[in-house]
């Protein structure tokens, strides 16, 4: 062995004698309070559950302290999530006083700020952080979300659109459906049997800009009564919420103008 070699190794094993001997980094503990309801026990209220994670211990978003804390602490912690990238739309709360994604919402590295989260609000709930969205859905699939034609190319083909086209699509189709605009605006609130509310609006603008449909004005049809789509009064909660960027404040006012007009 040369002299070259044997001193990196000794520097190598210094270094690791140095690292073992280190202090232990401090434990930087937030508290998360969290909403909790179990159906299975009804006589207890609801209530905020106080759990502390260790920062150092832990990924940067809110999803990774709840999934540790369901790991570690809790196991009967209850909340909705696939993803993890902010596609499945899943994860939606009420994180700090806002509706968001628990998976692209980073943690604030404060500890001394408590972090409060509760599950979307006016919203019926299954149980802890997971609401019931079986109104929302059937309010989804009650604008029928898909292309409608009443004919076909005779070539058998696909029917076609031109770029510009295609692009008005563009700030529509990347609604994941997660309904953080939707229990955000005060309208849904109080209405939500019947106005269909921001996100499931955005998604009815969706088709009817879509060039290949042939379905607009069965679909202007159906909004045209005072609660499905009139009950939104700008108020703009929807748009200031919502975690993918859009915007279905504006997606409802070029419904309104498209009524107005046609
Ligand atoms: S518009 Fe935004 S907030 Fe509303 S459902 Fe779609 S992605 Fe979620
Ligand atoms: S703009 Fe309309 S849909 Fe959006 S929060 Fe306001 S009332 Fe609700
Ligand atoms: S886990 Fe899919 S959007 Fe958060």
């Amino acid at each position: 062995m040369t002299m070259m070699s044997m001193r990196s190794i000794l520097t190598r094993r210094t270094l690791a004698t140095v690292a073992s001997k280190a202090a232990p980094v401090a434990p930087r503990l937030k508290t998360f309070k969290i909403y909790r309801w179990n159906p299975d026990k009804p006589a207890e209220k609801a209530k905020l559950e106080d759990y502390q994670v260790d920062l150092n211990e832990c990924g940067p978003m809110v999803l990774d302290a709840l999934i540790k804390i369901k790991d570690e602490q809790d196991p009967t912690l209850t909340f909705r999530r696939s993803c993890r990238e902010g596609i499945c739309g899943s994860c939606a709360m009420n994180i700090g006083g806002r509706n968001t994604l628990a998976c692209l919402c980073k943690i604030d590295q404060n500890e001394s700020k408590k972090l409060k989260i509760y599950p979307l609000p006016h919203m019926y709930i299954v149980r802890d952080l997971v609401p019931d969205l079986t109104n929302f859905y059937q309010q989804y699939k009650s604008i029928k979300p898909y292309l409608q034609r009443k004919s076909f190319p005779e070539d058998g083909k696909e029917v076609l659109q031109s770029i510009d086209d295609r692009k008005k699509l563009d700030g529509l189709y990347e609604c994941i459906l997660c309904a953080c605009c939707s229990t955000s605006c005060p309208s849904y609130w109080w209405n939500q049997e019947e106005y269909l509310g921001p996100a499931v609006l955005l998604q009815a603008f969706r088709w009817l800009i879509d060039s290949r449909d042939q379905a607009g004005q069965e679909r202007r049809q159906m909004l045209q009564n005072s609660m499905s789509l009139y009950r939104c009064h700008t108020i703009m909660n929807c748009t200031r919420t919502c975690p993918k960027g859009l915007n279905p404040g504006k997606a409802i006012a070029e419904i309104k103008k498209q009524m107005a007009f046609t």
